[in-house]
Parts: structure tokens; C-alpha cells; sequence
């Protein structure tokens, strides 16, 4: 059954909320993540990048072990792109590690080695979007300005009850306005916290945490009903599916790796060579007997992914464009997606 949304009429925002949140934040939200309690604009950059589209506690490890390999932007602009693959694997969404290092690149040449401390300029800087831009400016250079990520969009269309189409470029251009418009007078760096901290823990997705959200009072979505009918979006993801083979194929304890190109899925990224089916796989494999090894089935954003992996053993001396044998006890060096980290191990 479909839910049914009343649309966002124009009431007088509701002002409350932000003074009301930065106190809620200063008593019940997070203060102990590694990336607060500094206004080290590389160390907020850093976690902003990370935490989109990725948990905190699966960021909890990545975090402190690339700090402790690159601990300043200069160190990670110096280094190659490799290994901030490598560092990466498993995290997800490698444009993300491509443009970080970009980034830091563009900090150390263009802005010599400080991140610059706007909004406006620090959205110039490559893989920063506007509300990650803001994240930065609020918590390291108390910039007043309004993040809108997808837990603040759900925060915010509730709190209004804003049933325009998250799908529509004018809807969440009016929704930033808004989002703008009821920004505290001052403490933006608790509120854009608190923001951050409701939606990820009171007001989720599926069971908003109602009883116990400071600004259960002032929620318009509460008092139609049921804030879960927001925020609205009409286009629907549709889901594909592929199948593919994947080839371990070892030579004298090496395993032939192949990079992946710059773009598309798990770009720049070292994976077993991969075919379409498999007859193609048998074919590579120049007729060596093949033995099965465990399928995989991994979900990305849109699709299904099932590989099918087929071990065998030859002593061909090729070496197919772009591939490496890699020792065994080596692998682990290799910027690798999380489906073969998993089968190797
Ligand atoms: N997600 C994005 N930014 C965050 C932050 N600063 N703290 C916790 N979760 C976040």
C-alpha cells in the first residue's frame, strides 16, 4: 500500500529547533568520535569523506589507520595513488579515494598546503560537495552555513513535513533554503553535530526514535501522522544483476592480478581476471584442469553481483595486457576489492 503525504504548505518555520537542538547535542549527542573535538580541517575532511555512504563504525578502523600513514595533507598529496587504493580497499566507492588524493593534491599546489576556511572555496576543491563543504566550514571554521546530506534531508522534510520530491532539483533547492533559514544564531558547529547525530540516531530511516527527539513537539511529520512517509522521492532505484567469472590462476605460488581501469566499478582497483562466462574463463585458462572455489555474491549500489571464481594451475610463461603475478604471501599489498580480500582469506 502506498503511503499518502500531505504536501509541506508554507508555515512559519518552525525557529525553535535549532537553539533547541545545539542544547539536545551538548547533553545527549556524540562527543567522542576521533574526528571531533578538532578543528583540524584535514582531520574533519578526512572522516566527512569517509562517512559518506559508510557507517562510523566501519570507518572507526580505516580512519585512525590512514591518519597514521598519511597524518597530514602534505604526506597524503606526496604519496601515490596506490596506496591510497590500497589503504582504501574495502571502504567502497573508490571515486571517493581518487578524489581525496586529488584533493590534497589540489590543497598542497593550489592553496599551498592549508585547506582553504570558506564554504564556498573549500567546494572547489575536488570530490567536496556542497554539504560536505559546509561540514568542514561549521565545525573548523564555525562558518554559519546549512549541511543536507541524506540523514539531514529526512530530519528536515519530517521536522516540515516537506512532501517535494527529493527527486526534483527545484524540491531540495527549496529544501537548502529552508535547511539555510533555520540555522541557529550561533553554536553551528553543536547544531550541524546534532543534525548529523538525530538523524543517524533517533531519526532513522524505518523506526524513528519519536519519545525521545527534542524536537518531537515542533515535527510536523509527527503530527500528520507518520513521519516515515518523508522525505518523498519518486524515482526508484531499479536493481540489476550480473554474473561474471572470475580466474584465480596461480604460476609457482604467484597469482595473476589484473588492474581495473580508471573508471566503472572498483576503478584502479587489483581483481582476478574476469569473464564473461565460462567458456571465455576455460579459454584463458589455455585448457588447465579448473577447480571451483566459493561463488560471491556482492551487492553494489546498482546491481547484484554474483562471480563465479575457478581455480587452476599452469606453467604458460604469458603475461596478458596489464596483469602481474603477484606472490601469494604479497596479495595483501595490492589495493584489492572486499569480495577477494574475503576469498583469500
Ligand atoms: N556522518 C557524517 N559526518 C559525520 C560526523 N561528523 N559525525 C558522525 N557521523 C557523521
Amino acid at each position: 500500500m502506498s503511503k499518502e503525504v500531505t504536501s509541506y504548505v508554507d508555515a512559519p518555520l518552525p525557529l525553535d529547533f535549532g537553539p533547541l537542538l545545539v542544547a539536545w547535542q551538548r547533553r545527549h549527542g556524540r562527543h567522542a568520535l576521533p574526528w571531533q573535538n578538532t578543528r583540524d580541517p584535514y582531520r574533519v575532511w578526512l572522516s566527512e569523506i569517509m562517512l559518506q555512504q559508510t557507517q562510523v563504525t566501519t570507518v572507526l578502523a580505516y580512519y585512525e589507520r590512514f591518519l597514521a600513514r598519511f597524518p597530514t595533507v602534505l604526506a597524503l598529496a606526496a604519496a601515490p595513488l596506490d596506496e591510497v587504493l590500497a589503504l582504501w580497499a574495502g571502504l567502497g566507492y573508490y571515486s571517493r579515494a581518487r578524489n581525496l588524493h586529488a584533493c590534497a593534491r589540489a590543497v598542497a599546489e593550489r592553496h599551498g598546503g592549508e585547506f582553504p576556511r570558506s564554504a564556498a572555496e573549500l567546494q572547489e576543491l575536488p570530490g567536496i560537495g556542497r554539504s560536505t563543504a559546509a561540514a568542514i566550514a561549521a565545525f573548523c571554521f564555525g562558518e554559519r552555513v546549512a549541511i543536507l546530506d541524506g540523514n539531514v534531508k529526512r530530519v528536515l522534510t519530517r521536522l516540515l513535513a516537506f512532501g517535494g520530491d527529493m527527486a526534483s532539483a527545484a524540491q531540495e533547492k527549496k529544501l537548502w533554503q529552508l535547511a539555510s533559514e533555520l540555522l541557529p544564531a550561533s553554536g553551528i558547529e553543536a547544531y550541524t553535530q546534532g543534525i548529523m547525530d538525530l538523524g543517524a540516531t533517533i531519526c532513522t530511516a524505518r523506526s524513528p526514535q519519536c519519545l525521545l527527539c527534542p524536537a518531537s513537539d515542533l515535527c510536523r511529520g509527527r503530527a500528520q501522522g507518520d513521519p516515515t512517509v518523508f522525505p518523498v522521492k519518486t524515482k526508484k532505484l531499479k536493481r540489476g544483476y550480473r554474473e561474471n567469472w572470475w580466474l584465480w590462476l596461480e604460476r609457482e605460488g604467484r597469482v595473476l592480478l589484473q588492474q581495473r581501469p580508471d573508471t566503472g566499478v572498483w576503478a584502479g582497483l587489483w581483481t582476478l581476471p574476469m569473464y564473461e562466462d565460462e567458456a571465455a574463463l576455460q579459454e584463458a585458462a589455455g585448457g588447465a584442469a579448473l577447480e571451483p572455489m566459493p561463488r560471491i555474491e556482492h551487492a553494489l549500489t546498482h546491481f547484484d553481483w554474483v562471480l563465479h571464481t575457478r581455480r587452476a594451475v599452469t606453467v604458460a610463461t604469458g603475461e596478458p595486457p596489464g596483469g602481474e603475478w603477484v606472490a601469494r604471501e604479497r596479495l595483501a599489498e595490492y589495493a584489492l576489492p572486499a569480495p577477494l580480500k574475503k576469498l583469500i582469506s
